[in-house]
C-alpha cells in the first residue's frame, strides 16, 4: 500500500511519516530532501543558479541513498559517498532548493525516482507535495496534513527557543508564507489536496493526537481493501 502524505512547510510531515512508516513497518521517502540534495549538490558545484539546465544535469548524475536514518550523497566529481543528513537542513541549502523545486526538469527527474522507489517497495509512506495528486495518484490512501501558518510558524519558534536558537516570530511567519507561496504556485507539481484525499488540520492538536488520527485513517483504508479483496 501506498500512503502518500502532502502539506505545507512547518505542518510536521516528516516526523509524522516517519513515525507512521515505523508504526507499519513501511518504507519512508522523504521527498523534500531529494529536492534539499539537487540543491546541495548545485552549491558544491558552484551551478549557474539562472541556467536551469545545468542543475537539471547534476540531477541526473546525483545518487541520493536513504536507506539506513542518514542521507548519503554520490556524484562523480562533488560527493563520494558524502554522509549529508544536517547539511540539508542548512539555512543556505533551504534557501536555494527552490531553485530545483521550481526547475521542472529536475521535478521530472526526481519524479521518476520516487515512482522507482514506490514500485520497488510497494509498502510506502512518502511525504511531500506533489505526492498523492502528480507522483502517485493512484496511491490509495492520501493525507493531506495542515494547520494555520500562524499556528505552524509558532512550533518552529518553540522549535528553536528549545535548542537555544535565537528566533524572530514575525520573520518566521514572513519566510513561512514566501514558501507557502511557492508552494501553492508553482507551474508543475504545486501543492493542493489530492482528490479523495484524508484532509487533517492539525492546528488544535497535539502531536500525539495527529498520529492517532494519521493511524485511524490508514486502519479504515485497510479495512476497506479487506473487504475489496473479500467481496470483489
Ligand atoms: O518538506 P521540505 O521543507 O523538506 O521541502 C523542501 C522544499 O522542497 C520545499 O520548499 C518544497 C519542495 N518540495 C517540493 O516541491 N515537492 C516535494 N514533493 C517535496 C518538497
Amino acid at each position: 500500500m501506498i500512503i502518500t502524505i502532502d502539506g505545507p512547510a512547518g505542518v510536521g510531515k516528516s516526523t509524522l511519516a516517519r513515525r507512521l512508516a515505523e508504526e507499519l513497518r513501511f518504507t519512508f521517502l522523504d521527498t523534500g530532501a531529494m529536492y534539499r540534495s539537487v540543491a546541495l549538490v548545485g552549491i558544491r558545484a558552484n551551478v549557474a543558479w539562472d541556467i536551469p539546465e545545468e542543475l537539471a544535469q547534476l540531477a541526473r548524475e546525483l545518487t541520493i541513498d536513504f536507506s539506513g536514518q542518514e542521507v548519503i550523497l554520490s556524484h562523480k566529481d562533488y560527493f563520494a559517498q558524502e554522509v549529508v543528513t544536517s547539511d540539508l537542513r542548512s539555512p543556505d541549502t533551504t534557501a536555494k532548493t527552490q531553485y530545483a523545486a521550481n526547475n521542472r526538469t529536475v521535478r521530472e527527474i526526481l519524479g521518476q525516482k520516487q515512482r522507482e522507489i514506490g514500485t520497488a517497495k510497494g509498502d510506502l509512506v512518502t511525504e511531500g507535495r506533489d505526492q498523492g495528486t502528480l507522483i502517485f495518484p493512484q496511491a490509495e490512501c492520501k493525507i493531506f496534513l495542515t494547520a494555520t501558518p500562524k499556528e505552524r510558524a509558532k512550533r518552529r519558534y518553540r522549535q528553536l527557543k528549545d535548542r537555544h536558537i535565537e528566533a524572530d516570530f514575525a520573520t518566521i511567519l514572513a519566510e513561512q508564507e514566501k514558501r507557502d507561496t511557492e508552494d501553492e504556485t508553482r507551474e508543475y507539481g504545486r501543492l493542493y489536496p489530492a482528490k479523495g484525499a484524508n484532509i487533517v488540520d492539525s492546528s488544535n492538536l497535539t502531536e500525539e493526537e495527529t498520529f492517532e488520527k494519521l493511524l485511524e485513517i490508514v486502519s479504515k483504508q485497510k479495512e476497506r481493501n479487506q473487504k475489496s479483496t473479500t467481496n470483489p
